[in-house]
């Protein structure tokens, strides 16, 4: 409980110090994901941070049992990760998804989609930096029939930010 006030804080004084940062983020700055994790993970937590970055805001929860709680909203079993997030209008981003796709997703969301997944936990993806190690990676496209595509393939560290097209 010692870190709420610090946080509380700090979030504060970035709002504060930061106006001009918050504006140039302002398409970002409407997005709030609820994410579900566990509380022992740190990576789920970086990610968070990762949105931050991009003018997200997220909410953390810890479900006692995160496998049924996955399962229920959908997401299959072998394309699972660490975390969930869950937009304001159900959708779902299941594991290191990097912000930049996931506003490409909300600002238009494919026909019948439930959301967005990054399977597995590939190293140097959004939380998941390891000195300059980088796996190129595919985000799949959850369909809520239970089928899945290639949403976009990751093919550098560099495509994973914006201005990188
Ligand atoms: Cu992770
Ligand atoms: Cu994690």
């Amino acid at each position: 409980m010692r870190v709420r006030p610090f946080l509380a804080t700090f979030g504060l004084t970035l709002w504060l110090v930061l106006p001009g940062a918050a504006m140039a983020q302002q398409d970002g700055a409407s997005i709030h994901l609820d994410v579900y994790k566990s509380p022992t993970c740190g990576c789920c937590t970086l990610w968070m941070d990762h949105l931050a970055d991009n003018g997200f805001t997220s909410t953390g929860h810890h479900p006692d049992e995160l496998g049924e709680f996955k399962r229920e909203l959908g997401v299959p079993l072998r394309y699972g990760s660490c975390h969930t997030g869950v937009s304001e209008e159900g959708y779902v981003f299941e594991g290191h998804v990097p912000a930049r796709f996931i506003q490409a997703f909300l600002d238009d969301p494919p026909e019948g989609a439930l959301g967005l997944a990054v399977p597995a936990m590939p190293v140097g993806s959004p939380g998941m930096e390891y000195r300059d190690q980088f796996r190129p990676y595919d985000i799949l496209l959850l369909l809520k029939d239970g089928s899945v595509e290639v949403y976009a393939s990751v093919g550098t560290y560099e495509a994973q930010f914006d201005g990188a097209d």
